[in-house]
């Protein structure tokens, strides 16, 4: 099985009772802040052991790299706003609290520095456009960054997705169940179509097993939301993979919309799951324009293998080819454009909106209900 990231899974939960003092103020975590937790504690974040510092924060943002030297793209970081900084204090701990008011863990402050939002913007997302999702969120986000050390007295308790929630642990092990030897993680944050399918399929006749690993964190406004993506998962799974070679768990981080530096860190954290393979597809977590179409595969080039530690599997633009009535890409087609059948996913918007059906050359019928019934009673 593939090491993890920076050779040991980081384990962080721990026994509640020595936090348990009264004066230890409190941080209600926002659903981003409360997803990072989740990964942090579900060893996703290895070799992190908590938010980030300002050390590893620069050098994160000007080589991609941690402090130690490990590959690292996204900045992990818990932003706290003016008044929660003067409520901290100067005090050494903070409980951290979920929305639903469960104490989960708490954080040794280290540090709570200030940031320059137009300089994480334009390094991490290559743009300081406020229409871009990632970057209106960091705008929108506290002044201040909160760093330390994060202890979890156990997984935010959720009520979707239960069964399929999975730390890192838990799926080294399953794929051990499973006796694969290698392992191909796709990750995705769209309701799976056929050019998904082919994809991991193609991925699948390389190793041993596939897991569909979508992200089921805070997307933008108009993506599916993921109870609608599962129901889509469940069904296809359920016709069109073989069991023995599938398993479907979620993957609890939010969409940073950050394209290639996220593709990276969709890596690296899929490796600590024990997964040995990760499919880049075209314009892997990129959003409208703002990336070239294949610039998240090229990022890869920029790191060995070996620091890695997970082979990506590149695929160029997949689409129902009519000429020979099979999945095909742009490498194994000579389609021309009036024989390719693909739809954008504002397209594909547009059409459900309108009622309309998709093309079974684009969508399997069983997923094309699920999502027409979601757009009909939105
Ligand atoms: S995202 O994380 O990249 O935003 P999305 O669901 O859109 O999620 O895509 C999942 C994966 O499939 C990504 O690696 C993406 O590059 C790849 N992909 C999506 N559609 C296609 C396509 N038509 N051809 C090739 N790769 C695709
Ligand atoms: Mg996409």
């Amino acid at each position: 099985m593939m090491d993890p990231h920076g050779g040991t899974l980081v384990n962080l939960l721990a026994d509640p009772s020595k936090d348990d003092r009264s004066d230890t103020p409190t941080l209600v975590l926002s659903r981003r802040a409360a997803a990072d937790f989740e990964m942090l504690a579900s060893g996703a974040l290895s070799p992190l052991t908590g938010f980030m510092g300002q050390e590893d924060y620069q050098n994160v943002l000007n080589d991609m790299y941690l402090t130690d030297g490990f590959v690292w793209t996204i900045p992990v970081m818990l932003p706290i706003d003016d008044a929660e900084r003067d409520q901290i204090g100067n005090q050494e701990t903070v409980n951290l609290v979920s929305a639903e008011g469960d104490t989960v863990g708490s954080i040794a402050v280290q540090d709570i520095f200030k940031y320059d939002k137009e300089e994480e913007a334009e390094k991490v997302y290559l743009t300081t456009d406020h229409d871009h999702p990632g970057v209106a969120r960091l705008f929108d986000q506290g002044n201040y960054y909160l760093a330390g050390d994060v202890t979890a007295h156990r997984l935010p308790s959720h009520e979707r997705f239960g069964t399929y929630r999975k730390t890192a642990q838990e799926l080294r092990q399953k794929f051990q169940e499973m006796e694969w030897r290698t392992v191909v993680a796709f990750q995705t944050r769209n309701p799976i179509h056929r050019a998904h399918e082919y994809i991991t399929k193609c991925a699948l006749e390389l190793v041993d097993g596939l897991l569909l690993h979508p992200i089921v964190g805070e997307t933008k406004g108009d993506d599916i939301p993921a109870e609608v993506r599962m129901d889509c998962y469940e069904a296809i799974l359920d016709n069109y993979y073989p069991h023995r070679h599938t398993v479907l768990s979620v993957f609890p981080a939010f969409m940073r919309y950050a394209g290639p530096r996220e593709a990276v860190f969709h890596a690296i954290t899929r490796k600590n799951y024990g997964c040995t393979h990760f499919i880049v597809g075209r314009d892997h977590a990129g959003v409208r324009d703002y990336y070239g179409t294949y610039d998240a595969q090229r990022i890869f080039d920029r790191f060995s293998r070996d620091e890695l530690g997970i082979e990506p599997m590149f695929f160029e633009h997949a689409f129902y080819c009519k000429r020979t009535d099979l999945m095909a890409t742009t490498k194994t087609s000579r389609a021309m454009d009036h024989e390719k059948i693909y739809l954008s996913g504002s397209k594909v918007r547009e059409t459900l909106m309108k009622g309309e059906r998709l093309p079974e050359e684009f969508t399997r019928p069983e997923v094309e209900v699920i999502l027409r019934r979601y757009y009909q009673n939105e």
